[in-house]
């Protein structure tokens, strides 16, 4: 009998349910715990998400319950998020349900924002196998060695600005201001990704007002200016093509288009959208690695004492960082069940949606024992899945590793007294959908 009834509820099993209220202003700093009450609730529960109210309204009735909104299952374990990000049946393709026809349609999609619904992110194989291809190389561990003075450069010669700026302003050690996301965390990783792509010197203080890039509501003023801006940055890149196919330099964007050339490798709006998503990709993330490591460390004492006795932990920052403040706090690209399938047996039908909680698995206290604990010394931290895991496992980790390492390293040797200008509970969390850093950072130097 009881089989029976299990099978008869097979649609409405007693799933758990959360509400992800990302616009929620305090989401972030709660989620770890709203995160612990998903995972006591089972690897998958349900989700009550909704990243993009209109307005302040429609947020409130959505989270009341009031009106519907797309179910999406929420993985919240580490092995069942792992197993998930390797599962090919799970498409990251967000038409995955859609017939060709409606496809080719794609109505809620604005033609200006197509280069980003198509990127490599959003495709499954053989499309992302065949693009992949293509940049991966520039992406490997040797590569990456080879930019490493580069980088140790750069860092010093934004913290040297900073002194500069503070000393104009009369400030002296170790009292000089700077705010470490402006002047550090976001430039260093903007800088090496453009010099990266080839994005000419003259070029980059427009390209990266592009960065400032806010997608968090639908707020028509804000959703036109950003369309905007994204029709502004294509036509400037396609721009750039132009004058790279006539002067190729050396860099990933003339290396894509001397592929092209070489065979249909990839068309004009691929090319497109892999440069929007390495630009994009290259820093959002990468600024919040740092951002939020030099918070943890700031706010940990007796783990900073560690870290200052021995510089050599910085990979231990890094991925430590990565698993207790992931720059990613839950995958906001859903995926799309492409057949009926069973996750820890749930079941999930054809087209379902699943959302794979990146920050909730890396405090899954069946992986990493006392969870909540800031360890930079935490054997195992690197099995955290903050950079995912798979096909689309993240293309810039080795990079994004560098510079976090190189960032700790550098900033905590010269200046040992940094420490922040306001207290640590006015610090405010930010950041696009899914996304965990801090917009500004003051601190003092
Ligand atoms: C993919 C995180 C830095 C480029 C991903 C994914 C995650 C991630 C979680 C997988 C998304 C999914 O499975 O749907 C991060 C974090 C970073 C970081 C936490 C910094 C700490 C970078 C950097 C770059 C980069 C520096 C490069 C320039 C990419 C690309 C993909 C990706 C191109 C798509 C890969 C694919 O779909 O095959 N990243 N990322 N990321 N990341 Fe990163």
């Amino acid at each position: 009998a009881n089989d029976d009834a299990r099978g008869a509820t097979k649609e409405a099993p007693e799933l758990g349910s959360v509400v992800l209220d990302r616009s929620d202003p305090a989401f972030l700093a709660r989620s770890p715990e709203i995160y612990e009450e998903a995972r006591a609730k089972g690897p998958v529960v349900r989700a009550r998400h909704y990243p993009f109210p209109r307005d302040e309204e429609e947020r409130k009735s959505v989270m009341a319950g009031d009106r519907p909104v797309g179910e999406v299952l929420f993985v919240s374990h580490y092995e069942e998020a792992a197993d998930a990000l390797l599962d090919a049946r799970l498409a990251s393709d967000p038409f995955a349900r859609m017939t060709p026809e409606q496809r080719a349609h794609m109505p809620q999609v604005p033609e200006e924002l197509r280069p980003i619904a198509y990127s490599l992110l959003m495709l499954d194989p053989p499309d992302h196998t065949r693009l992949r291809k293509l940049v991966q190389p520039s992406f490997n561990a040797r590569a990456m060695e080879a930019l490493r003075p580069r980088i140790q450069r750069l860092t010093d010669d934004l913290l040297d600005k900073a002194e500069q700026e503070a000393a104009a302003r009369g400030e002296s050690a170790p009292e000089r201001r700077m705010d470490l996301v402006k002047a550090f965390a976001y430039p260093l990783p903007v800088t090496v990704i453009s010099d990266m792509l080839g994005i000419p010197e003259e070029d980059r203080e427009t390209v990266s007002q592009l960065g400032e890039l806010r997608i968090e509501n639908r707020d028509p003023v804000v959703m036109q200016e950003t369309r905007k801006m994204l029709v502004a940055f294509s036509h400037y890149l396609v721009d750039l093509f132009e004058r790279k196919r006539r002067a190729p330099g050396d860099d990933m964007i003339s290396q894509m288009i001397h592929a092209q050339e070489d065979g249909d490798k990839l068309n004009d709006k691929e090319l497109l959208s892999m440069v929007f998503l390495l630009y994009l990709a290259g820093h959002v993330t990468t600024v919040n690695l740092i951002g939020n490591g030099v918070v943890a460390l700031l706010t940990h004492p007796e783990q900073l004492a560690r870290f200052k006795a021995d510089p050599g932990l910085a990979k231990g920052v890094v991925e430590e960082t990565l698993r207790y403040w992931g720059p990613v706090d839950y995958l906001g690209a859903v995926r799309t069940a492409r057949e009926d399938l069973e996750i820890a047996g749930v079941s999930i039908p054809k087209g379902g949606q699943v959302m794979i909680g990146l920050g909730s698995a890396n405090r899954d206290p069946a992986q990493f024992e006392d969870p909540h604990a800031y360890d930079i010394t935490r054997e195992g931290a690197h099995r955290h899945i903050a950079f995912g895991k798979g096909i689309h496992l993240c293309l810039g980790a080795p990079l994004a590793r560098i510079e976090g390492q190189i960032a700790f390293e550098i900033l905590f040797r010269r200046y040992p007294d940094l420490r922040l200008a306001v207290p640590a509970e006015t610090l405010r969390w930010g950041g696009a959908a899914g996304l965990r850093g801090f917009r500004e950072l003051p601190v003092l130097f």
